[in-house]
């Protein structure tokens, strides 16, 4: 125990809720966000009582949430260790037909999933700095190859260019920056065009995530890409 605090944003389900359970196993106090916190309170009543594990309403999307919640945190409790920017989020998209999500509807996935990790570091950093933390950050396998007409992969890019330039920033600070780059992981959001393709489970996400945190402070897993087996490279 005494493993210091994790914060998990989209903690709620899936990648970020296996990542809640491996913590607490580890021994780390854990603070839990989504945007509807009540989601999060049974995962946080299984895991502790609230002197090792707060639930926290934050919408990623805005700065002013995360970087109160980040305040908070090591006001009260005296750290912040791994901060973990998983939320995200996935429509589909075309650009030379009508399927999918509608345009209007491109815009929230995009603050989502790259205004969202990159306002989670900004406002994580000083703190992280502070206490020789650790960043981490869900991409996605889809962030290293092309998919046609697949915003959400652009979006996953994004990550990939996100953790190296904040990585290339944080040198000389002992802040340790994680990109994991997952395949396909039933998580329950998969669309049907996918339903019988090889899956992860969320708990093997959540192992890679927990291998990079608990490596010496002096070593810096940049970046861990886990896919199952028979995942087809390009998708
Ligand atoms: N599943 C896959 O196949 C797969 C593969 C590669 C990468 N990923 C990435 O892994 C991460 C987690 O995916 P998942 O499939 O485990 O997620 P999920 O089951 O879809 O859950 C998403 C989580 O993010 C939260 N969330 C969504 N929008 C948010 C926002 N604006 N602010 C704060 N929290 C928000 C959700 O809670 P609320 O709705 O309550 O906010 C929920 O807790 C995402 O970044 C995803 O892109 C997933």
């Amino acid at each position: 125990m005494g493993a210091g605090v994790f914060l998990i944003t989209g903690a709620g389900r899936g990648i970020g809720a296996a990542t809640a359970r491996l913590a607490s196993e580890a021994g780390y106090r854990l603070v839990l966000a989504s945007r509807d916190a009540s989601s999060l309170a049974a995962l946080a009543a299984r895991l502790g009582g609230p002197d090792r594990v707060w639930v926290a309403s934050c919408d990623v999307r805005a700065f002013d949430q995360v970087a109160a919640l980040v305040g908070r945190v090591e006001e009260e409790w005296g750290s912040l260790d791994v901060v973990f920017a998983n939320a995200g989020a996935s429509v589909v998209t075309s650009f030379t037909t009508t399927d999918g999500a509608p345009p209007a509807e491109w815009s929230d996935m995009v603050l989502t999933n790259v205004c969202g990790p990159a306002f989670t570091a900004r406002a994580a950093m000083p703190a992280l700095m502070r206490h020789g933390g650790h960043l981490v950050l869900t991409g996605s396998a889809a962030g290293r190859g092309v998919r046609p007409g697949n915003l959400y992969a652009a979006t996953k890019w994004a990550v990939t260019g996100l953790a190296q330039a904040i990585r290339a920033e944080c040198v000389g600070t002992g802040v340790r920056v994680t990109l994991v780059q997952p395949g396909l992981t039933d998580t329950g959001g998969i669309p049907p065009s996918r339903a019988a393709d090889p899956k992860l489970a969320p708990d093997d996400v959540a192992r890679a995530v927990m291998y990079a945190v608990s490596q010496p402070p002096t070593v810096d897993v940049n970046e861990i890409l886990i896919r199952p087996v028979g995942q087809d490279a390009y998708r």
